[in-house]
């Protein structure tokens, strides 16, 4: 696993974007997986600055790692209109698949959409992290066979994430790409900011390897870049 530890979030968003773009570049129809979350924010402004300067995003296929359950892709709080709204409106992209919250049968979608990324290897993918290490919405406790299915979200994260729902019911399931699905991805980036990951970044890097902290999965995968700014990183260098 490498790290590179960046001095604030713009470098940290940067160095990232740098990462996706030589990707683009070398591949122009590469498969990206994409995330959502506050992390990611500040490279999807730098894809949209590179977009502008040129970068051709129309023959990349997009997945996306997850979706809450029962929320119409119209809510702007589902994360297909945060994805819209953060970056497929802003650049050229043509072929986006993105879980489907509303799918009338939602188990039927699960595998369908796990088929889909198994023949269409993802090239790069893209992570945060939760403060509880899950990374897309596997949960602590998700199995590293997992693949894409209906999740219970922890109590944690719905806690966490009822300050975007404000006065709205926090969805308690969601539909998310498995720890097994995201191992296969060919190249995997994760970034995490900030005070309030160091110790989910401690357990990453130097924990113990456990279902109970799902990104420390990704040890066991060969090329994973962990971009982590000096917060983030306090922990581990003792701060
Ligand atoms: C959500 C998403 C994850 C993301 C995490 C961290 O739970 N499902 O994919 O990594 O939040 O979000 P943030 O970057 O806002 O801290």
């Amino acid at each position: 696993m490498k790290i590179i530890e960046k001095e604030d979030y713009n470098e940290l968003s940067k160095e990232a974007a740098k990462i996706i773009i030589s990707q683009i570049k070398k591949k122009p129809n590469s498969v990206i997986g994409f995330a959502t979350g506050n992390t990611v924010l500040g490279l999807y402004k730098e894809l949209i600055k590179a977009h502008k300067k040129g970068l051709d995003f129309s023959k990349i296929t997009s997945f996306n790692l997850d979706e809450y359950l029962n929320l119409p892709k119209s809510d702007k709080q589902s994360l297909n209109f945060f994805m819209k709204h953060n970056l497929f409106n802003h650049i050229n992209i043509k072929k986006i698949n993105m879980p489907d919250g509303t799918a009338k049968n939602p188990k039927n979608f699960c595998k369908d959409y796990e088929n889909k990324i198994r023949l269409n290897k993802i090239d790069l993918q893209i992570l945060g992290i939760g403060r509880n290490g899950h990374i897309g919405f596997n949960e602590p406790g998700s199995k590293f066979t997992s693949r894409t299915r209906i999740v219970n979200l922890s109590k944690q994260t719905i806690k966490e994430n009822s300050k975007f729902f404000k006065n709205k019911k926090v969805p308690k399931k969601a539909i998310s790409l498995g720890i097994s699905t995201i191992l296969k991805s060919k190249k995997i980036i994760l970034l995490a900011a900030g005070k309030n990951k160091a110790r989910a970044i401690k357990n990453l890097i130097k924990g113990k390897i456990t279902e109970k902290v799902p990104a420390t999965a990704l040890r066991k995968h060969k090329n994973v870049t962990v971009i982590i700014d000096k917060e983030a990183n306090s922990i581990l260098r003792g701060i």
